[in-house]
């Protein structure tokens, strides 16, 4: 299984460090988050939200297969859970799953395009390090429990 470094590299290899890689570090950042609240393995969690977008510039012309040549890609790095969970996480793949996971991965999903989409997370031009912290969000107080602590953008 890969570490969160591999991932974060993984990110830089596939997608450098412009929007989607900041999208792809802040879903595995909320994973992380949503795996330590229900129990889950953490580690394991972060690292499928940070690979779950590696396919998205490769993929633009053809977005049935979002998340499938990810899953391609990863096959002999993640477990068979993470992989359903990256195919199944965009809608246009046709594939369907239920598991906790890919469930926690849509929820991350959507909340870190919706963060995009109101630009609290938007950091053009800026030096930063792509880090969890670097693109941490006001948004994700709607979805953790009061005073859970979380980096802000
Ligand atoms: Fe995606
Ligand atoms: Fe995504």
């Amino acid at each position: 299984m890969l570490s969160p470094t591999e991932a974060n590299n993984l990110i830089l290899f596939h997608l450098g460090d412009g929007l989607r890689a900041r999208h792809s570090v802040f879903v595995g950042y909320v994973m992380d988050h949503l795996a330590k609240l229900l129990g889950e393995d953490h580690v394991h969690w972060e690292v499928t939200g940070l690979c779950h977008d590696l396919d998205f510039e490769v993929t633009a012309e053809d977005r049935s297969r979002h998340g499938l040549l990810a899953a391609e890609w990863l096959r002999d790095e993640l477990p068979d859970v993470a992989l359903v969970a990256i195919q199944s996480h965009d809608h246009r793949t046709g594939i369907l799953s239920e598991t906790k996971l890919a469930l926690a991965l849509k929820l991350a999903d959507a909340i870190a395009v919706g963060e995009l989409d109101v630009g609290r997370c938007h950091d053009r031009g800026s030096e930063r390090r792509l880090t969890p912290r670097s693109i941490g969000s006001s948004a994700i107080s709607a979805a953790l429990p009061s005073g859970t602590n979380h980096p802000t953008c």
